[in-house]
């Protein structure tokens, strides 16, 4: 017969989970054997070869890290100094009235994913209301990090599906009616996944309307540089709830503007009224990383370090940046030029009007599904396509196919 130990499991009851809906979508494309095939699911840097590509600023700093011999000793919990200083610096402007008054408090983290989850949990231990405000649609992680962390989630208008652009009224309706010091979530720049930012007059009224409802701030900035190939335009936003008078949180990933996607080097950062509360936050923050993941990892913190201080690799940096941004804005423009020669007669102006690495197309399910199985291009269901997969020699291709499916 049948062992006692045969017959249990300590499992038997963990239902299959559902894939991922992103990397997913990276699977299927893997098995598709169509050698036209693209895939505009992830977003992660292509160069215009559609290869992954490393900054050279990255690899030069390498090359002075290795040729330091450097030991491998524990970093601090909070992170590496050289780094959390020139990230905040970066996000902030280096002489920015918190950085001088020492009231701000950055730590290291696992890059954006990690700088947000270690938020979530920072406010579930310590702030009150439980709500969470996202943009909606916003980064489809976002969602679980902050419910995992034991908050709830909340959305307000930000997408207008009738004009692929920015809902300004909707988003100001919705935001007028959240609850006092609940959390509103804000993309810094280059809005994931529709590419729709706030003009500076709309920034200068969401900020009012959240000071007058008495709101904390959550910026998630994980495309500083990707949205105008500039880094301190790209932090406006940020720089501007600050002067106002915002004590916000700031989350920063160095995934996409220095290629460092799996190094996995961000900062969280928390402005405070004072620096002494800064101290406090410090402390409880420290508290908070140590049984999670104890201390942050080196090397990618080391790259970005490298880079931040040191001139030559810094405006090589700068460079690349614009370089990157400006591929994904040609593209854009080639694209809509695409289906204008394909004979597309829909207004493509929201493909060139979008910021950043994504194109929230406004294709429909279906129609992204046709793309799919008779184009082998592939997306998520949402519409959202990556520009940053897209080359010169694959834009036409793209066009044609995009032009199939709605005329
Ligand atoms: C809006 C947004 N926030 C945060 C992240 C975090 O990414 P990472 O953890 O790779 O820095 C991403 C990456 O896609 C993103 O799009």
């Amino acid at each position: 017969g049948l062992g006692l130990y045969e017959l249990y499991s300590w499992w038997g009851g963990v239902q299959m989970g559902p894939p991922d809906p992103i990397l997913g979508v990276s699977e299927a494309y893997k098995r598709d054997t169509n050698p036209k095939k693209m895939n505009l699911g992830v977003g992660a840097y292509r160069d215009d070869q559609g290869k992954p590509f490393v900054l050279s600023c990255v690899r030069k700093a390498e090359a002075v890290i290795t040729a330091k011999q450097m030991d491998k000793e524990y970093l601090a919990i909070g992170g590496l100094g050289e780094f959390t200083k020139s990230c905040a610096q970066l996000a902030l402007g280096n002489d920015n009235e918190v950085l001088k008054s020492g009231r701000n408090i950055t730590v290291q983290t696992i890059s954006g994913t990690g700088s947000l989850r270690i938020g979530a949990n920072f406010l579930s231990r310590f702030h009150g209301p439980r709500d969470v405000y996202l943009p909606k649609p916003s980064w489809g992680n976002h969602t679980p990090i902050f419910r995992d962390a034991g908050m709830q989630l909340k959305a307000y208008r930000y997408y207008d599906p009738s004009t692929c652009g920015f809902d300004f009224k909707g988003a100001l309706d919705d935001i007028s009616k959240i609850p006092e010091q609940s959390v509103i979530m804000l993309h810094a720049c280059a809005h994931n996944p529709t590419g729709v930012d706030p003009r500076p007059e709309q920034w200068k009224e969401i900020s009012d309307i959240v000071k007058k409802r008495n709101l904390l701030v959550f910026f998630d900035m994980a495309y500083q540089g990707f949205a105008s190939g500039d880094i301190d335009r790209d932090a406006w936003a940020v720089r501007y709830f600050i002067e106002q008078g915002h004590n916000i949180l700031l989350s920063q990933s160095f995934a996409k503007n220095m290629g460092l996607y799996g190094e996995r080097v961000g900062g969280f950062t928390v402005v405070c009224n004072d620096a002494e509360e800064a101290k406090r936050v410090e402390s409880q923050l420290k508290i908070l990383i140590r049984p999670i993941y104890s201390n942050p990892p080196m090397n990618g913190a080391r790259i970005a370090a490298t880079i931040l201080n040191t001139p030559d690799l810094r405006s090589l940096w700068l460079e690349e940046v614009h370089g990157m941004a400006n591929r994904i804005i040609k593209m854009r423009e080639e694209l809509v030029a695409g289906l204008k020669k394909e004979g597309s007669t829909h207004n493509w102006q929201h493909v060139t009007d979008q910021i950043g690495m994504f194109c929230f197309t406004g294709l429909k399910p279906e129609q992204v599904e046709r793309l799919t199985k008779e184009f082998s291009v592939y997306m998520t269901k949402d519409g959202r396509i990556s520009m940053a997969g897209v080359t010169s020699g694959n834009v036409g291709y793209l066009a044609n196919g995009i032009h199939a499916v709605t005329k």
